[in-house]
């Protein structure tokens, strides 16, 4: 499967009630604070800092690469009486008619880009949507291999009326290519029938300079942050 496409069919609904990591909008609402509006979230999914910016009424959009994320976001909006456009787009294909004075991922979003060449196609992309005084937050991870002791072993929460439950089957880390792939099933149990899916998590890093080199061919300039022992961020500005 494509790697843009990981977060579709029923893989949502398990990974919504079973992540046990939420991004606290805070962070980016005082960058985009500090760097104006309008404000784009790439990857914006259908929860985190995307909605609670949204709901405060901030000049916002977002885009994903996922349908089944961009329907439920879009009527997540809806529900709550939010007025955010969501964009059905890869962000290293991104084609959207306005630039932005603020362009941020939430959490290590920028990991599912599946290898460097993707990787440098979404760094022009976010080069060609910047203001010229604009700037872009990427976080950086470099992701720890899962522990021997988790491979195999279910995780399970209710999901409404289903039983929602994934399980981590194999994993590959390859420190050569910076890239970790994990198969992990996927099942959503009801009484009438019972969904069950195999999919492979690709999560590629970068150190901080490695992003360096690769943004600077975006014609980016990059600065670090340290946020805590597993995350930098990375604050991108258009080469003068
Ligand atoms: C871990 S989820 C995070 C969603 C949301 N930002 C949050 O904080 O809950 C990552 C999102 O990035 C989207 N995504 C993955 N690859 C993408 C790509 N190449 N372009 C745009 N979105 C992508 C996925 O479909 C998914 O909705």
């Amino acid at each position: 499967m494509d790697p843009a496409e990981f977060y579709t069919g029923i893989v949502p609904t398990v990974f919504n009630v079973l992540r046990s990591t939420h991004f606290s909008a805070e962070r980016y609402r005082t960058f985009i604070q500090g760097h104006g509006s309008p404000a784009l979230e790439l990857g914006c999914g259908d929860d985190g800092p995307f909605y609670e910016l949204a709901a405060m009424g901030l000049d916002l959009e977002g885009v994903d690469s996922s349908a089944d994320m961009v329907r439920r976001g879009r009527e997540r909006l809806a529900a709550e009486g939010a007025d955010a456009a969501v964009h059905h787009q890869r962000m290293e294909e991104l084609k959207l008619d306005r630039r932005f004075a603020s362009i941020y991922l939430a959490g290590p979003t920028f990991n599912l880009l599946p290898d460097d060449a993707t990787a440098l196609r979404a760094l022009r992309a976010i080069a060609d949507h910047l203001e010229s005084e604009g700037a872009a937050l990427v976080p950086l991870w470099i992701p720890p291999p899962t522990p021997t002791r988790q491979i195999g072993v279910m995780q399970s929460a209710r999901a409404g009326e289903a039983i929602a439950r994934s399980t981590v089957i194999q994993e590959d880390y390859d420190t050569a290519s910076r890239t970790r792939t994990t198969t992990i099933r996927f099942e959503l149990i009801t009484d009438a029938e019972s969904i069950v899916t195999d999919r492979e998590w690709i999560i590629h890093w970068y150190d901080p300079h490695e992003f360096q080199q690769l943004a600077a061919r975006a014609g980016l300039e990059s600065h670090f942050i340290t946020v805590d022992d597993e995350q930098v961020e990375a604050h991108l500005y258009l080469q003068s």
